[in-house]
């Protein structure tokens, strides 16, 4: 018997139009340029600046150029599965808002929330969902508004994050393209170094928690930097090793773009050159569960069928993973 695998088949994206440079945030807080290119690699992240717009709004236009991109029916989508961290609101979710707006009217949709393992988990759920025979064009988006829990008073925080979204499709084949292998996982040591500590059931929003900044991002930037750099190049190597790609075989590693520091490390343990390593942080800076496909969004035209690609995460939990697949489409 053929066995069905889940292969992308488009990929759509979208960024605000507002370019927050390391220029401008150094005036608003105590850094500079130098700093966070060498230390960190960003050079300018988005921003969703228009009134009354949110995730939603961003995962909407990525989906809205992916259909266009695919020449896809919104009735003609079966699952969509938005990871985010940064929902417009607790409930409903951004899948049903986004469904609402663009007619998807039949699709299951539900929200996943892994932050910057948000893409590998939604991959790892909808590939396993479409090669049950049970869902024949799924959507995943990866979006999130990382400016809506930033704190623009923090300098060790503002500089990393951006706002964007990024879309694929995913359908069943029977070629030998698509999601390959995967390893996915949770360690439970990161919960005290990468939260958001209210808003939620246990610290509602009180005026206290407004003036503690409790409603913004923390992180130990240290602990989940080494973290982040032994856990994603573990899992890469792994999935290599076991797969018997070599360094020369493997096309693209597309890493999480949270420092440009780790991506190097990581891409240093596997032997591979950084030519084979798709990096857009310099350009939009840590976008969260968007990264990976704004990825794919990005370096779409260099992609071939067949090609070897790795992607990896890290992130809050701290969960992880990385997901061997093939290219399933040449560039239009
Ligand atoms: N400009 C200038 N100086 C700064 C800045 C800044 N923006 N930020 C911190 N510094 C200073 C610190 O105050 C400190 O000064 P001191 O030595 O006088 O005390 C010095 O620079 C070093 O600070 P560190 O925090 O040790 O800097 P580090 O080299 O670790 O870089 C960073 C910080 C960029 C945050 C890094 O630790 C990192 O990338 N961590 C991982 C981030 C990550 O992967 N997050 C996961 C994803 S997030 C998610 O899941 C939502």
């Amino acid at each position: 018997m053929t066995s069905i695998k889940a292969a992308i088949t488009g990929v759509g994206g979208y960024v605000p139009d507002y370019i927050l440079n390391n220029a401008e945030l150094s005036r608003m807080v105590d850094t500079s340029d130098e700093w966070i290119t060498q230390r960190v690699g960003i050079k300018e992240r988005r921003i969703l600046k228009e009134e009354g717009k949110a995730t939603s709004f961003l995962a909407i236009n990525a989906i809205k150029e992916l259909l266009k991109k695919t020449n896809t029916e919104p009735g003609e989508i079966d699952l969509l599965v938005v990871s985010t961290i940064t929902g417009d609101m607790r409930f409903p979710t951004v899948s049903n808002l986004v469904c609402k707006e663009l007619g998807m009217t039949t699709a299951l949709n539900f929200d996943l929330s892994a932050a910057c393992s948000g893409f590998v988990y939604g991959i790892e759920t909808v590939s396993r969902m479409v090669e049950s025979g049970a869902y024949k064009k799924a959507i995943l988006v990866g979006a999130d508004m990382m400016s809506s829990i930033t704190n623009y008073n923090d300098r060790s925080t503002s500089p990393l994050f951006g706002d964007a979204a990024a879309a694929v499709m995913l359908e069943p084949t029977t070629e030998d393209v698509g999601i390959i292998d995967r390893i996915i996982g949770f360690d439970g040591k990161g919960t005290d170094f990468l939260y958001l500590k209210a808003g939620g059931s246990l610290y509602p929003p009180t005026y206290e928690t407004i003036d503690n900044g409790d409603h913004f991002l923390f992180q130990e930037g240290k602990t989940v930097f080494k973290s982040a750099v032994s856990t994603m190049s573990d899992i890469s190597v792994d999935i290599m090793k076991r797969n018997n790609i070599s360094s020369d075989e493997l096309k693209w590693l597309v890493p999480h773009q949270a420092n440009m520091r780790i991506i190097e490390a990581v891409a240093r343990r596997m032997g591979i050159e950084r030519e084979q390593v798709m990096i857009n942080i310099d350009r939009y800076g840590n976008t969260t569960a968007a990264t990976i496909p704004m990825c794919f969004w990005d370096y779409e035209k260099q992609l071939k069928k067949g090609d070897n690609v790795i992607i990896a995460s890290f992130g809050a939990g701290f969960t992880f993973g990385s997901i061997y697949l093939k290219w399933a489409y040449d560039p239009a």
